[in-house]
């Protein structure tokens, strides 16, 4: 199902120029900024009202990058008990290859500890080759996989991090 090697293998040019990038709490109010992001960054997008729904939850919690006062990128999970679910994780086209969603991992997954969090579950597009990498790289390890899983038919893997 899952191809370590095509995932682990992928190279992408040099990352951009050095532009200075911000972190912060992702509120309720970001939700129209994030859904136009949503927008241009994938093919079934959340809505506004579904981002601040979710962000309104108490379970769940958003971190933000900026970069000159906008979100570049956000990093979406729910927290129940002793699992967290990563639910959504972007970084805009134009700021990608600068570390920002390694860095948005590493800082919740340094966490993980404090809030009693053994596992970290996600769901990644089988074709995501991208994404699986940056996953695999940070300790993520596949569990299973669900079937028909996105609108358009295809598999998600599902990978877990266990402290
Ligand atoms: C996947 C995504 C979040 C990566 O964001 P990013 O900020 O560019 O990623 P980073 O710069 O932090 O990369 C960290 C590591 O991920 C891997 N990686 C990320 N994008 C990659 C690519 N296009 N090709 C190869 N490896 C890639 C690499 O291992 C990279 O480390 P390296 O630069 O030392 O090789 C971004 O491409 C994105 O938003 N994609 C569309 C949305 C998406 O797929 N979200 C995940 C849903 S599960």
């Amino acid at each position: 199902m899952y191809d370590a090697r095509r995932a682990t293998g992928l190279r992408r040019p040099p990352p951009n120029p050095t532009v200075e990038v911000t972190f912060r709490r992702l509120t309720p109010r970001d939700a129209p900024e994030v859904a136009y992001l949503e927008l241009e960054i994938f093919r079934y997008p959340w809505s506004e009202n579904s981002l601040r729904d979710c962000l309104e939850l108490a379970t769940v919690e958003g971190e933000a990058a900026v970069i000159n006062g906008r979100i570049a990128g956000y990093l979406i999970i729910q927290a129940v008990f002793d699992e967290a679910h990563i639910l959504n994780l972007a970084v805009q086209q134009l700021h990608r290859g600068r570390g920002i969603a390694r860095t948005l991992l590493e800082r919740f997954l340094s966490t993980t500890v404090k809030r009693g969090v053994t596992q970290t579950f996600l769901e990644v597009r089988a074709s995501n080759y991208a994404a699986q990498k940056l996953y695999f790289g940070l300790g993520f390890a596949p569990l299973s996989a669900r079937r028909n899983y996105y609108p358009d038919g295809e598999d998600a893997l599902i990978l877990v991090k266990k402290l």
